[in-house]
């Protein structure tokens, strides 16, 4: 008869087996360019804003620029058609009067690169509102995900500062918001940035030297604070659009006074400023046609399984993982801590843990500069992370994983295993090889992209197919993103190796983001990679060996120890996962019990 133990597994293991998504790409992409700034190759978008720079080119402040392109989006959505919105539209339309601008031109260059499939361009567009009002001092405006990308101009309707209050009010009301909701956004809009000659030069007066553009600020500072109200009311102001000598062209002025200050008057406390702007801003990001869904807002993990995935390099077997956790800035990591991996085999006598878990140590930590992102920074936090290469066994190969961090100080290390599920490894009969993968530049200043793709397919397995869909939407000039499906052929040059043999296919991109989704179909069952990178090791980045197992005998279960439930600091347990397992299942083991005597 199988042990107690083998059983609670075995149920275990079922329940488990349905339903089952992880990762969630979505969520983590979203969630890493937001709280990382950057793409997952490092390239850092927040940075190119962040801390409030000025452009060194016009001495123009970029955070403004992102937040007038983002307006300038969103401005032509009709609420009641539900059409238009932040769309990513803007592309096509920068050739309007309406959205006149240098600034403009720049921040769809500083742009152009950071969208993937994951990630619009239009949610970049959204990002870069949030990166720049947290980076200049304003609020932390909460993020969704989700928007769609439309490739073609759509219709005009960007406010004019020449154009009376009432055809303003309307096309506030067009968007969505009132009377009091148009000021207090024309406020927050107008707290970054100014005005300039080269693009309004009935409004500001050109330099005598007309290869510079003049910027008249619309408030004394660069930073997002209520100064633009403060010194409107108290008659210090220097806002163009409020003391321009053309009165046509008094937009603010006019918008500000509309309500006889009231929504003014309120804004004068900084802290009403900064939750009036966030709730404004953020449905100004929101703006989205009717058909688009935006994702839940992205809240930070405190603990994440940042990459995770099988490969071959060097010809071995290998799972290569990184986990992130955050740490308070100001602080340090305690010298005595120690992060593991823990994870089971996936076949054999020891599958699912019977007898005992792997473990190993990481194999490189790595600490990421608090700045790499202002939202995270504006909450006090930077990112650690502990890099795993583990050998792998093929023919044991592995089913899920989970995290131990012990301090190292007598308080009771904590498990991060996904609220005692684990990680579970989706399938292992399909592999993406990127370190035979490689890519070579060619064509007119680099611009055409050949790339090799490699994957790997269990040399046990008759797969009836080998595809993949490749996708790029960080194409130069906004163009229509590449978006196709190839067949993988079987590459005899790759000798097999363990356990795997190889399949691979060519393509050709001019963009900068190319992503591959890598599908088998074996026995009628289709396997996925997906969201596989196309940044390949090179010197950039070192080949790290895998690293020595231990194995780890799982704790039995103990009456005393309680479940704990996941708390915001990254959801740990302070009970392995295992033990957990089994207490969760207890209940049903001695109901099922009672039923079979
Ligand atoms: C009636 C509505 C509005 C009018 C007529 C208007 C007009 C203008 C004008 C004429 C400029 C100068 C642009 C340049 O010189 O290149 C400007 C800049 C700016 N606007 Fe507006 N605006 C309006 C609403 C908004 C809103 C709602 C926002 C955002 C929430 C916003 C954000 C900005 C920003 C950030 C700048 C500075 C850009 C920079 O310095 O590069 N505006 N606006
Ligand atoms: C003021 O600006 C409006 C709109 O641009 C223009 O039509 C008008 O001629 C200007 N008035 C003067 C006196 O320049
Ligand atoms: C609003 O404030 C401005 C600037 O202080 C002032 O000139 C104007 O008279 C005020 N309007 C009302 C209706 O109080
Ligand atoms: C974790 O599990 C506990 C109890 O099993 C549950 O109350 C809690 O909602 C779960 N948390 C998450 C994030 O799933
Ligand atoms: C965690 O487990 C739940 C099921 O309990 C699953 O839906 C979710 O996708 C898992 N998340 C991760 C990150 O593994
Ligand atoms: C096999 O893969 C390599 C990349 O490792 C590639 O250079 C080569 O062209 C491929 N051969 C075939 C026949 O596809
Ligand atoms: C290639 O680069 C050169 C110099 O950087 C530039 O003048 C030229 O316009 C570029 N050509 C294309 C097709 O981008
Ligand atoms: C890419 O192509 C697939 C299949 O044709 C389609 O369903 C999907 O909407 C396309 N994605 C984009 C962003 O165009
Ligand atoms: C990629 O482009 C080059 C140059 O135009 C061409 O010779 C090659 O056949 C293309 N490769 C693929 C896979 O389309």
């Amino acid at each position: 008869m199988p042990s107690l133990r083998t059983n609670l597994l075995f149920l275990c293991m079922c329940s488990l087996a349905s339903g089952y998504h992880w990762p969630s790409p979505h969520y983590d992409v979203l969630e890493a360019l937001l709280y990382e700034g950057r793409r997952v190759d490092g390239s850092n978008m927040a940075s190119l804003q962040h801390p409030c720079k000025l452009r060194g080119s016009t001495q123009a402040s970029i955070g403004a620029e992102w937040l007038r392109l983002a307006y300038h989006d969103s401005a032509t959505h009709d609420s009641l058609a539900g059409t238009g919105g932040l769309d990513a539209s803007i592309a096509f339309e920068l050739d309007r009067e309406e959205n006149i601008g240098d600034g403009m031109h720049q921040t769809l260059s500083d742009f152009e690169t950071f969208s993937n499939k994951y990630v619009s361009r239009a949610d970049v567009i959204a990002l870069g509102t949030t990166f720049a009002v947290a980076s200049c001092g304003g609020p932390i405006i909460p993020f969704r995900g989700g928007r769609i990308d439309t490739y073609s101009a759509g219709p005009p309707g960007v406010p004019e500062p020449h154009q009376d209050l009432p055809t303003h009010t309307a096309l506030f009301k067009r968007q969505g918001f009132d009377e009091t909701d148009m000021i207090t956004l024309v406020a927050c809009g107008h707290t970054l940035g100014g005005v300039r000659s080269h693009d309004f030069p009935t409004i500001v007066p050109p330099n005598s030297d007309p290869t510079i553009s003049n910027v008249n600020l619309f408030d004394s500072t660069h930073a997002f604070d209520n100064n633009v109200i403060t010194q409107y009311l108290d008659g210090t102001t220097e806002n163009p659009l409020v003391t321009v000598g053309n009165t046509t062209l008094r937009s603010d002025l006019r918008i500000f006074s509309s309500d006889g200050n009231a929504t003014f008057s309120r804004l004068t406390l900084s802290e009403m400023f900064m939750q009036s702007c966030s709730n404004v801003l953020e449905r100004m990001l929101n703006t989205v046609p009717s058909y688009v869904t935006l994702t839940e807002p992205i809240d930070l993990l405190h603990a994440k399984v940042a990459s995770s995935h099988l490969t071959i390099e060097k010809g071995e077997f290998v799972f290569k993982v990184t986990f992130r956790l955050t740490q308070p800035i100001g602080t340090t990591i305690k010298s005595t801590r120690t992060v593991k991996i823990l994870w089971c085999d996936r076949y054999g006598s020891n599958g699912d843990c019977q007898q005992h878990a792997n473990s190993a140590l990481p194999a490189t930590l790595s600490q990421d500069d608090p700045e790499i992102s202002p939202v995270t920074y504006h909450l006090g936090l930077f990112f650690v992370r502990y890099d795993f290469v583990l050998p792998i066994e093929p023919l044991l190969s592995i089913s899920l994983f989970w995290f131990e961090v012990d301090e190292g100080d007598g308080t009771p290390p904590r498990y991060y295993d996904n609220n005692s599920t684990g990680y579970i490894v989706a399938q292992d009969q399909l592999l993406y090889i990127p370190s035979l993968s490689s890519v070579n530049l060619h064509g007119r200043n680099d611009t055409l992209k050949t790339y090799d793709i490699v994957a790997a397919v269990r040399s046990n397995a008759e797969p009836s197919r080998v595809y993949l869909d490749a996708f790029d939407n960080a194409m130069e000039n906004y163009l229509p993103p590449l978006n196709i499906s190839i067949d993988m052929k079987r590459n005899h040059s790759i000798p097999d190796a363990g356990g795997f043999r190889f399949y691979s296919a060519s393509l050709n991109d001019t963009g900068t983001q190319l992503t591959v989704d890598l599908h088998t179909v074996i026995n009628g069952h289709l396997f996925t990679e997906d969201f596989m990178q196309t940044f390949f090791i090179d010197e950039n980045i070192p080949y790290t060996p895998p690293t020595a197992v231990q194995s780890t005998i799982i704790p039995a279960p103990s009456p005393s120890a309680t479940s704990s439930s996941g708390t915001d600091l990254g959801e740990y347990r302070d009970i392995p996962i295992h033990s957990s397992i089994l207490l969760r299942l207890l209940p049903l083991l001695i109901a099922a019990l009672i039923i079979y005597c």
